[in-house]
């Protein structure tokens, strides 16, 4: 269905009429057709004013969707189409808004959708209901009881697969916001000879099925269940185990998770189970036959397992339970016997057992349901109350279940009629308007032939069938269901409702047999067997059964059965099925009377529970039994809406100038006004004794929208005069605020002012002064400088005067005198500096005082004397050794100092001379004995050049006092002596070889060695050769041979003359001795070092 709702869509896309009070012409087949016109266009909800007819469509339509809610919600009733939500949204509305608590009674037969109407009542009020942790809670508990409770309570019938068996009244009760906070539920008789025995077609209660089909397979072995209902004699008998629109094992998923939710215990949630296995394992003893010894039928357990099985899951004693299902204790003469019980009488306490453990469970579990969702605080409560009992039932066969399901359904109808016609249409001649009476069937006469109390031993016999039936109950001896029906006969005989075959108006009537007795209901003729009556009234248990229940161990079992309790000894009898049947229904119409009620008419559509199918005999019978007619047409002829006029012109006041705010005249006159004001048609309006009546229920919505628009403009205007007296009290006050800011602000820069004017002042008080200071100052400076000045002229006047006197004596003594002392004074400043600035005494301290210039030249000889002086005394400190080689060392500055690279890196090197301590050696001393050169200077290895190709070869050179020794170093031969004084003239190179060249002088008489020529040595000493060599032949001569140091020599090897010349920048050559190449080339010895 397109939701694009409101009064257009209801005017464009209506089918048929949707409220019946409309229809033209007014037949009952009209109202029919329309209900099937607006059906078949899946249209299932159709009003009569406010009363909601719903058509059970048996099938699913999107009309239950959270945005069709939305839809819904505080909309006015004719504003959308008909719909359960609306009639529950108006309930709702009126109950938080108004304050008024509500009911919504659903009524209808078996099958016609009270329940379904029931959960979308609740689904409506959870959507539309506040939100919170705490409320949505409360919502779920409240949901998650339907399935639970209809779990237990509800079962496959031939006109319903999910037929409730019980009557469910729940209050939800709210806060003054209109959020739920809890609820009661109240249940009314549950049909529990189900329990036992179903007829064909139907099922037991679906738990059963769904405990076996749900349950897991290790908690069904725990409850010792097989998971085929087939093997239960509950469950077999009727031939109907599964129902296609029932999935059992889903629905116990469902069933667990409800009571979780609800806040059942694991354990309790396990002991209701093994109640239920156990009511489906009792069902399974069996009985078989035994005759006693004094003549009477007995009976034993024919088969001990299931009973075994139900002693453990119970924890009770397996033989107590026997003897309990097999045996009855009796009171004879206050003497208590055990008397054994038939195979029958065995059957019927094990069911009746089986019965009681079920119904109370159901009630037990109702209770605490109800623990779960009571409200919890002590606040004020608004309530709803939405009734779901079982409809009108006509079997084939009805018994006691159906008496008493029946007898509820002429109550409610009661209630409708009261309420809705009779009441009506007594108040219009109460408040003395103008009205035709509309006749209806008032079922109030079968209601007293049912309930009316009172004894039929009374004279006028004017007593109710359930008085008669507690009566028989109550009657000691022999009472039968028979007795019951002939007592009836006798008391009702006379009833216009009441038929039996024994009375003389219905004896040619076949259809009614002799066991049983007709009511003519208001929805029809049905015939109750009274077979079972007496029994059923009574809803006795033997007390051996509730004995041995309540000895089990089972906790729940035994609250079960509180009777049980052996110290309880009262013996007083409990009341009957009926009479507390009466009393809860007496009471729930009180309930309901004091609630404002809210109608729902269910219809069911065919018996075959098929969708789209409208079969007109059924619902015209319905249609009638409702006395839905009736209730269309005093709707018509009357009035939609009542109120008394105080409280109508309270409400709507603000509708005429006159009446706003206040009215103080007669309400009634004030209503006038507001009507006049509102220019409301004469024939819409009849003015009652105490009550203004209105006609069409589109006038109130006019006015109320009217009201609501004059609201919101009331509301601005006090909103507008609000705001603006908020306004000027804030504008004054900011006014006021305003003034003492600037006052305080005014002072406060006044206060700032003045005390920069007094800085001000200060400052220039101050400049002022210091100004004058500085002049005074100024004056006094120039005056002491005048004075000053004047002193100083006068003492350049006294100076000059004097000199002037002195000058001629002082210039020719004075000036030598002055100019000596100061070159005296200077003198001695420099030598005191020089004594106290003196360096210290080692020789090569640089150090010396600065000095004028013009004592620079005494300052240098004054150095070069104190250097000479130091290095005296340090040659003092020298013995004759240390002394020899200084002098060796002095020497050998004096000839290489600045002329060869190699010089330096031979000043720290001490001259050793025998560098193979030669002078210990025998061989030497062999050679020394021959040549007398006892006096060794220079002894090692050197490299000697042969002067014809250049080569280099080692021998041992020895140089003594006396002469130069060249020696075969492997043979220590000696190969020649040169005498010292043989050496005229030694050169080198300035470069980094070690190679000396030593001229010999020119050969004289033939002198053998001085004929060989010069000769070049080389060695790593070869500055101590030089110069020991050289000392030699000074010490010798007194002459130092002549030493030259020059990249190039001429020297005369043998008889030619030869220039030898050194050069560097050769490569590859290595480092050290000789580190040379040496070639020769006829006069030319090129020595090429790096
Ligand atoms: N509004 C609906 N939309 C769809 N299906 C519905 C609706 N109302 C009822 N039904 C169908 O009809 C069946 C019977 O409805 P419900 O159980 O509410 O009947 P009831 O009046 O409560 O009967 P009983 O008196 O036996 O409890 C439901 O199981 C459902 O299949
Ligand atoms: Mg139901």
């Amino acid at each position: 269905m397109a939701l694009h709702l409101g009064a257009q869509y209801i005017l464009e896309h209506n089918v048929g009429i949707s409220d019946a009070v409309l229809l033209d012409p007014l037949t009952e087949e009209a109202f029919i057709e329309n209900l099937k016109k607006r059906f078949s266009h899946e249209q299932i909800y159709t009003y009569i004013g406010t009363v909601v007819v719903s058509v059970n469509p048996y099938q699913k339509l999107p009309l239950y969707t959270a945005e069709v809610i939305e839809e819904y919600r505080s909309r006015n009733i004719y504003e959308l189409p008909p719909h359960i939500y609306a009639i529950s949204d108006e309930a709702y509305r009126s109950m938080r808004d108004r304050n008024l608590d509500q009911c919504i009674i659903i009524s209808g037969e078996s099958g016609a959708g009270k329940t379904e109407a029931s959960k979308v009542i609740m689904q409506y009020v959870a959507q539309v209901s506040g939100k919170g942790r705490e409320i949505d809670r409360v919502k779920e508990q409240l949901l998650q009881s339907n399935p639970v409770l209809e779990a237990f309570g509800n079962a496959k019938t031939l006109r319903n697969d999910n037929s409730s068996r019980f009557g469910k009244y729940m209050d939800i009760e709210f806060d003054f916001k209109g959020d739920p906070i809890g609820g009661v539920i109240t249940n009314y008789l549950l049909e529990k000879s189900r329990v036992a025995s179903q007829i064909p077609g139907e099922r037991n209660f679906h738990i059963f099925y769904q405990l076996l089909a749900g349950a897991d397979p290790t908690f069904l072995e725990t409850l010792k269940l097989s998971p085929k209902p087939e093997s239960y004699g509950f469950l077999n008998k009727s031939g109907c185990i599964t129902v296609d629109t029932i999935d059992d094992a889903r629905e116990f998923n469902l069933v667990k998770t409800g009571m979780e939710v609800i806040g059942f215990y694991r354990a309790e949630i396990n002991e209701v189970f093994q109640l239920v296995a156990s009511v489906l394992k009792l069902g399974n003893v069996e009985f078989s036959h035994r005759s006693n010894s004094d003549g009477t039928d007995g009976c034993d357990i024919a088969s001990t397992q299931e009973l075994e099985d139900v002693a453990k899951i119970l924890g009770c004693m397996e033989q107590n339970l026997k003897s309990a299902l097999t045996q009855r204790t009796v009171e004879v003469k206050r003497e208590k016997v055990k008397t054994d019980f038939s195979v029958a009488g065995a059957v019927y306490a094990r069911d009746a057992l089986c019965k009681a453990i079920y119904s109370r469970l159901f009630s037990w579990l109702v209770q605490r349901i109800n623990d779960s969702i009571k409200v919890k605080t002590e606040q004020t409560k608004k309530v709803m109350g939405v009734l779901d009992i079982y409809g009108f039932e006509v079997f084939e066969t009805n018994r006691y279940e159906q008496f008493i399901i029946n007898y509820c359904n002429e109550k409610l109808q009661q209630i409708f009629i009261e309420l809705t016609l009779k009441e009506e249409q007594e108040e219009y001649i109460r408040e003395g308007i103008e009205w035709i009476h509309v006749q209806y069937f008032n079922n109030a006469v079968i209601c007293d032939l049912i309930e009316k109390s009172g004894s039929s031993f009374s004279q006028n016999n004017n007593v109710g069938i359930l008085a008669i039936l507690d009566e028989q109950c109550l009657l000691p001896g022999n009472v039968t269901d028979k007795t019951f029906l002939e007592k009836m006969n006798t008391t009702c005989k006379d009833h216009p409702h009441y038929e039996s075959r024994a009375l003389r108006k219905n004896q040619s009537d076949r259809s009614l047999p002799h066991d049983a007795f007709r009511l003519k209901h208001y929805a029809g003729n049905v015939t109750y067997k009274v077979d079972g009556f007496i029994d059923k009234n009574n809803d006795l248990l033997y007390r051996d059964l509730s004995q041995a229940m309540y000895a089990c161990k089972h906790n729940l079992m035994k609250k079960l059965f509180p009777e049980g309790n052996p110290t309880q000894k009262s013996l007083k009898r409990p009341p009957t099925a009926g009479s507390q049947f009466k009393a809860s229904v007496q009471e729930l119409m009180k309930n309901l009377l004091s609630k404002n009620p809210n109608y729902i008419r269910c219809i069911k559509p065919n018996d075959e529970k098929q969708s789209g199918k409208l079969d007109l005999d059924i619902v015209k019978h319905q249609v009638r039994y409702l006395g839905l007619m009736e209730n269309i047409r005093v709707k018509r002829a009357g009035y939609a809406y009542r109120q008394v006029y105080d409280q109508f012109l309270y409400r709507y006041k603000m509708l005429a100038d006159e009446t706003w705010p206040s009215w103080h005249g007669d309400a009634k006159e004030g209503v006038k006004k507001i009507l006049a004001n509102q220019k409301i048609a004469d024939d819409e309006i009849a003015f009652g004794k105490s009550k203004l009546f209105i006609r069409n229920p589109r006038t109130l919505f006019d006015l109320e929208e009217t009201r609501r628009e004059r609201m919101h403009f009331l509301a601005t205007l006090i909103q507008k005069v609000w705001k603006g007296h908020v306004k000027r009290e804030h504008f004054l006050l900011m006014k006021r605020s305003q003034v003492i800011i600037s006052s305080r602000f005014r002072g406060f820069y006044g206060q700032k002012q003045y005390k920069r004017k007094k800085a001000a002042a200060l400052l220039l008080q101050c400049c002022t002064r210091r100004w004058k200071a500085r002049k005074l100052l100024a004056e006094l400076k120039h005056q002491k400088r005048m004075e000053w000045a004047a002193g100083v002229i006068h003492k350049y006047y006294l100076g000059w005067k004097v000199r002037m006197n002195y000058k001629p004596k002082f210039r020719r003594i004075a000036g030598p005198k002055v100019a000596r002392f100061m070159v005296v004074a200077l003198r001695r400043k420099f030598l005191l500096n020089v004594r106290d600035k003196l360096p210290s005494l080692s020789p090569i301290d640089n150090k010396w005082p600065s000095s004028l210039n013009m004592y620079k030249s005494a300052s240098d000889q004054l150095q070069v004397m104190h250097h000479r002086w130091r290095c005296r005394k340090y040659r003092r400190k020298l013995n004759e050794s240390q002394k020899y080689t200084l002098r060796e060392k002095a020497t050998a500055s004096d000839i290489f100092k600045d002329k060869k690279v190699i010089y330096p890196e031979s000043v720290p090197h001490p001259f050793k001379g025998d560098y193979l301590n030669l002078r210990g050696d025998m061989k030497w001393k062999k050679i020394h004995s021959v040549t007398h050169d006892i006096n060794l200077v220079f002894a090692d290895l050197v490299h000697k050049v042969n002067r014809a190709n250049g080569k280099i070869v080692q021998q041992l050179l020895v140089i003594s006092s006396q002469a130069l020794l060249v020696i075969d170093h492997h043979t220590m031969t000696l190969k020649y002596r040169i005498p010292i004084e043989y050496i005229e003239k030694i050169s080198l190179s300035p470069f980094q070889d070690k190679l000396a060249v030593f001229h010999m002088k020119k050969p004289e008489n033939g002198d053998k060695f001085a004929k060989k020529g010069d000769f070049i040595i080389g060695n790593e000493h070869i500055i101590e050769i030089v110069t020991k060599s050289s000392l030699c032949l000074k010490n010798k001569t007194s002459k130092m041979p002549e030493i030259t140091i020059s990249p190039q020599c001429s020297s005369q090897f043998g008889n030619s003359s030869v220039q030898v010349s050194f050069q560097q920048g050769a490569k590859g050559l290595e480092p050290g001795i000789p580190g040379v190449k040496v070639t020769r080339k006829k006069h030319l010895m090129l020595i090429s070092e790096p």
